[in-house]
């Protein structure tokens, strides 16, 4: 059977990113361009500031992944592009330029779904994975457990209420000063820290899917602001892992409570948030006490990265789902 070349385009948030993979799950090139140095003076991402500098990379990024794959415009096959969720002014950039593409090139356009392009990062990394199974689906803009039934057919079985996970990540690293994005950073810092040091809350909400970091934001906060009023030190290292070890609970249990209770015995974790060391260690050993795999992807390909955009758009094109010319960006798209 003739090998089928995709090229990927992604550009919903801060990366500017453009892969080349051969029969879904060969990555010839994963070329990201990254902005964040560009944001980080703002505390995090400027949606204009991300369109602009988007417009000014693409063409750039384009052809260094041509080049790394070592392939020909003519011998793309498709074009998988992420038309949501994301930055409107964003992903307009990337699916203008994959439009173009598509109609020079005389190929099919293939709309991706952003979040089904991260849990797709997984088959990349574990070239044996195969439906069903759980996902948790952690990033800047969202936290979803996810239960993948086949390659085309997601059921979301819960979500968060308020902020992401990323999302609490990064607004805590804000609030101590420390930076963007935050997950790296605290992730780095807790290693030092004592994570029993302080006792955050967990909001389990029952016996629901559900998540909420809001309140813990908050506990968070207020401890700081306690700390500074009664003048006394604030240990950044055990506050990066008192919040991270809060965080990272509850991900753990609400993941695994679903894969015993829905049976199945593998998780993949998705998402930059999937790049944190303590939610890897603590979930492989809660699971492994249960026999149950967890897979995740690598650190490169957790964050924003377009090789993940065309895996879940070759499974897409295979299974005819190809767009045209009136496809446009879903600010909101669900997974
Ligand atoms: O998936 P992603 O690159 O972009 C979105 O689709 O949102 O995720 C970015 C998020 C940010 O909130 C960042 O702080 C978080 O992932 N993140 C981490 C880590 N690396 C990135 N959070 C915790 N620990 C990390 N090591
Ligand atoms: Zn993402």
């Amino acid at each position: 059977m003739k090998d089928i070349i995709t090229l990927s385009i992604e550009s919903s948030c801060d990366e500017t990113a453009v892969a080349v993979l051969k029969n879904g799950r060969e990555v010839l090139a994963n070329v990201v361009s990254t902005q964040i140095e560009l944001h980080k003076k703002f505390g995090g991402v400027v949606p204009e500031v991300a369109s602009r500098k988007h417009i000014e990379n693409i063409d750039a990024v384009y052809q260094e992944a041509l080049d790394t794959a070592g392939i020909k415009p003519e011998e793309i096959d498709h074009i998988a592009v992420t038309y949501g969720p994301g930055l409107v002014g964003a992903l307009l950039v990337g699916l203008s330029y994959a439009k173009a593409l598509a109609f020079t090139l005389g190929v099919p356009l293939v709309g991706v779904n952003h979040m089904q392009g991260h849990i797709n990062a997984n088959y990349i990394q574990h070239k044996d994975l195969k439906p069903p199974f759980i996902t948790l689906v952690v990033s800047g803009g969202h936290t979803h457990l996810v239960e993948v039934k086949d390659y085309q057919n997601y059921e979301i079985l819960g979500r968060t209420r308020d902020d992401a996970s990323g999302e609490a990540f990064d607004k805590i690293s804000r609030a101590m000063g420390l930076g963007y994005p935050g997950g790296p950073i605290i992730d780095k810092l807790a290693k030092q820290g004592n994570k029993h040091a302080i006792e955050f809350p967990r909001a389990f909400l029952d016996d629901s899917y559900d998540f909420s970091f809001s309140g813990l934001k908050s506990a968070v906060l207020n401890y700081l602001n306690a700390q500074k009023m009664k003048k006394q030190e604030i240990v950044v290292e055990d506050v990066a892992a008192s919040f991270q070890e809060a965080v990272v609970e509850v991900l753990t249990t609400k993941a695994v409570h679903a894969a015993e209770e829905k049976g199945y015995k593998t998780i993949a974790l998705s998402g930059g948030v999937a790049a944190n060391s303590a939610l890897r260690d603590k979930i492989t050993k809660m699971a492994g006490e249960k026999g149950i795999e967890i897979k995740f992807p690598s650190i490169e390909l957790c964050t924003d990265n377009a090789a993940m955009i065309g895996c879940a758009g070759y499974h897409n094109f295979i299974n005819g789902k190809i767009d045209d010319m009136s496809l446009n960006a879903v600010p909101n798209l669900k997974i």
